[in-house]
């Protein structure tokens, strides 16, 4: 089950009083390799984003500033993720439905993505979504 797939990733922190740093290695700390990195900034007050599916694009998502909620949903389980550290790290499989929401004032969200833009990899229906899901199951 894809939201049984999700899970939190501790990311390495060197801490320091000149200012903390933290790293992201391909296939040390997120699980496919790294073809597209885009992030999400200027989020107004009670907007979300996602609203989405992917067929086969796998991403990691991080909160590289502030905090946000992350809903996962495969049409059986759903889950509720809250980011609101640089040094974690949230891996969604393929085929998991995501929402973005509540994000804190100046947040911005960093996400790692396993397949450059394709807009046919997407579902953006959340029937036409499940109904896919449930013929893999
Ligand atoms: P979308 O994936 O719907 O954003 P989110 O899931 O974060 O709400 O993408 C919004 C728009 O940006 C859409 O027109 C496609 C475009 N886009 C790209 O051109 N390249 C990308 O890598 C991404 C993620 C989006």
């Amino acid at each position: 089950m894809a939201v049984a797939g999700c899970r939190i990733i501790d990311l390495p922190r060197i801490t320091d009083p000149r200012g903390n740093l933290t790293f992201i290695e391909q296939s040390q700390h997120v699980p496919f390799e790294i073809r597209r990195v885009y992030y999400l900034y200027d989020v107004p007050g009670g907007e979300s984003r996602g609203g989405h599916a992917h067929k086969t694009n796998e991403a990691f998502i991080v909160s590289a500033s502030g905090s946000f909620d992350v809903v996962v949903r495969d049409g059986v389980d759903e889950r509720r993720f809250f980011l609101n550290r640089p040094y974690y790290g949230l891996y969604i499989p393929a085929m998991t439905w995501r929402e973005l929401e509540n994000f804190s004032s100046g947040s911005v969200c960093v996400v790692l993505a396993s397949q450059l833009y394709e807009p046919d990899d997407y579902y953006r229906d959340y029937d036409e979504f499940i109904g896919a899901a449930g013929h893999e199951q």
